[in-house]
């Protein structure tokens, strides 16, 4: 057999983290391959996929008539189960992984995901070519990407907040001792700001110009207070282009629930936790991973609100896949975790 075909046929494993907002794939070998929006663009006349990530973003609003463009995963979990086995299956063919080669699968999924939740993620990579899927809970995987002490009986804090979900937890022996969760995340907040651009300045504008205005206004602690910026929208009674100023308090108390109820979550997970642990995260603090954990002052403000010394990851939105690579590489010693996410 040659040496090609060799390599399509030979059994291979894949990290998969499939969130409301971004998809990540990784090989332990080739590191993170795919890193895009959780999007899929499907012609609806053939049923075929025309593209997923990037590729099917640039199409949101441009498409004709018989394209569609969905988001297979809402509050991180999966709304779609068609259509999130062709996201992954578009994730393989774009990593280059055949479907001959029934590929072994390490995923993610959040601590809140309901057995049904979990089995739809599961089955929906089996649709997608892989012959076994092993689940390892999320703040897990953030805790294994950080490169924290999951298997000492040592306490490791970790808060992971994403678009659709946030989760906080303690880890302690390999798996989680206290957790708690929310689906509430960074599209919360954008559906937010959104709202109240059309009940305060009467507009609409595009998606990623309200994120934008949460990247460069938002504060949790609001300290963006005076700050302002000029943007492209649409009136809503008229349907005219105008440019609005939009000031930051708009944007911060949209930010409010979102941010109130991610402090919330946190402290309960942390005064649930017993004392000897709890001694842990005081001397070792708490570290945020997620992308919505690099929202300016959100460290600090979670640091007043708990007494714990808090940090962000560096690049918190790829812990997780980072995390799950690491578990490809040490797949036969971490066997136990996955057995404890198979409810
Ligand atoms: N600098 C920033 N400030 C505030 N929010 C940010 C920033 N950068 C990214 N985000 C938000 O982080 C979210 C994406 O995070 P992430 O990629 O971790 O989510 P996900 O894995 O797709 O979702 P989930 O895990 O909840 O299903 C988006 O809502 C995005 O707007
Ligand atoms: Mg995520």
């Amino acid at each position: 057999m040659n040496v090609a075909l060799l390599l399509v046929f030979m059994p291979l494993d894949v990290a998969l983290d499939i969130g409301t907002s971004h998809s990540r794939l990784a090989t332990a070998q080739r590191g993170i391959l795919f890193n895009e929006p959780t999007l899929v663009a499907i012609d609806t006349n053939s049923g075929s996929v025309v593209e997923v990530g990037h590729g099917a973003l640039d199409m949101v609003a441009r498409t004709p008539r018989h394209v569609v463009v969905f988001r297979p995963l809402a509050q991180g979990a999966t709304v779609d189960f068609d259509v999130t086995a062709r996201l992954i299956a578009g994730l393989f063919d774009r990593a280059g992984i055949s479907k001959l080669s029934r590929a072994r699968v390490v995923m993610s999924v959040p601590s809140l995901a309901t057995p049904i939740e979990r089995r739809a993620l599961r089955q929906a990579a089996i649709q997608a070519g892989a012959r076994e899927v092993s689940l390892i809970e999320a703040p897990i995987a953030a805790a294994i990407g950080l490169g924290l002490p999951v298997q000492d009986p040592i306490g490791s804090a970790v808060a992971l907040l994403g678009a659709g979900a946030s989760e906080a937890a303690v880890i302690s022996l390999g798996g989680i001792v206290t957790g708690s969760a929310r689906r509430i995340g960074g599209n919360d907040f954008d559906l937010a700001i959104a709202t109240l651009l059309r009940i305060r300045l009467g507009v609409v504008v595009a998606p990623s110009v309200v994120e934008n205005l949460k990247f460069s206004l938002g504060s949790a602690k609001g300290l963006t207070r005076g700050h302002s910026e000029v943007v492209l929208a649409r009136t809503v009674d008229r349907g005219e282009l105008v440019e609005v100023d939009v000031d930051a308090d708009l944007v911060n108390n949209a930010a409010h629930e979102v941010v109130s109820s991610t402090v919330r979550m946190i402290q309960e997970c942390l005064g649930d936790t017993p004392p000897d642990l709890s001694q842990d995260v005081s001397a070792r603090g708490l570290t945020m991973v997620g992308g919505q954990a690099q929202l300016s002052d959100f460290a600090d403000l979670i640091a007043t609100n708990t007494g714990v010394d808090v940090s962000v990851a560096d690049e918190p939105d790829t812990v997780v896949i980072r995390g799950l690579q690491l578990c490809l590489e040490e797949m036969s010693s971490l066997h136990t975790l996955f057995r404890d996410a198979e409810r």
